[in-house]
């Protein structure tokens, strides 16, 4: 079984999207924008949650509604850049649960680091999202995943605002059931593992640490 790719073509997200890339847009902004993609996205990429049937008394009457069945999701960013979108997703979902995984990417081997990783203790009744707004290498995105992995969660699914090809090969390639959400593929990776066009290093725009 081959993962999914899913691309968010909606407008807004596209619209937000070239701000974001933008050279010209600084921290505060950035943040923003991040936050609201990241809302955007998992609105889409929660389409097929399951409902169930609820009657619900209203001032005139009882109607047949649906309801999401069971709060069953988490989110896990990776740190640093991936927490910059957790505000947006939970502002959609706020009874999610939230772990957190510490990796950075060596500068010269472009290896991921690890550093943290805390989880939800009922993970294994819950559906992941893996949150990161760059998928370069896949390096960081493999490594997360696996870490998540060992722990048995109920399915896991990969979100990131820019994906580069390479990217996108190694990790359906390590993690072939977990699909990939991305608002825009782009051409290659520098030499220097940067994804080009991009929009530079997502954790330093987002904090404004350079
Ligand atoms: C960035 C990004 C991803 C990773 C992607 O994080 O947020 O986690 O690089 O690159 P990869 O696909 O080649 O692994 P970075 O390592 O710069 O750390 P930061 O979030 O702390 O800035
Ligand atoms: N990490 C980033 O923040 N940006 C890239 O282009 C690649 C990895």
């Amino acid at each position: 079984m081959e993962s999914k790719i899913f691309f968010s073509n909606h407008p807004l997200i596209q619209h937000k999207l070239s701000i974001l890339r933008d050279v010209e847009t600084g921290t505060y902004k950035f943040r923003d924008l991040v936050n609201e993609i990241a809302m955007l996205m998992v609105f889409e990429a929660t389409r097929d949650l399951p409902l169930e049937d609820v009657k619900v008394q209203t001032p005139c009457g009882v109607a047949d509604c649906k309801r999401i069945s069971g709060k069953t999701l988490a989110f896990v960013p990776i740190l640093r850049a991936g927490t910059g979108m957790l505000d947006g997703v939970l502002s959609l979902i706020p009874s999610a649960k939230v772990g957190h995984i510490g990796l950075y990417r060596d500068e010269m081997t472009l290896k991921p680091v690890e550093y943290y990783c805390k989880l939800p203790s009922d993970i294994e009744s819950r559906d992941v999202f893996v949150i990161d707004p760059m998928l370069a290498t896949g390096g960081s995105a493999i490594n997360a995943i696996s870490q998540i992995k060992l722990r048995h969660p109920r399915s896991i699914k990969f979100l990131c605002i820019i994906a580069a090809p390479e990217g996108v090969k190694a990790l359906r390639e390590a993690h072939e059931d977990v699909d990939i959400y991305c608002a825009g593929l782009d051409s290659h990776l520098n030499e220097n593992g940067y994804i080009v066009p991009g929009l530079g290093d997502a954790g330093d725009r987002i904090f404004g640490t350079k």
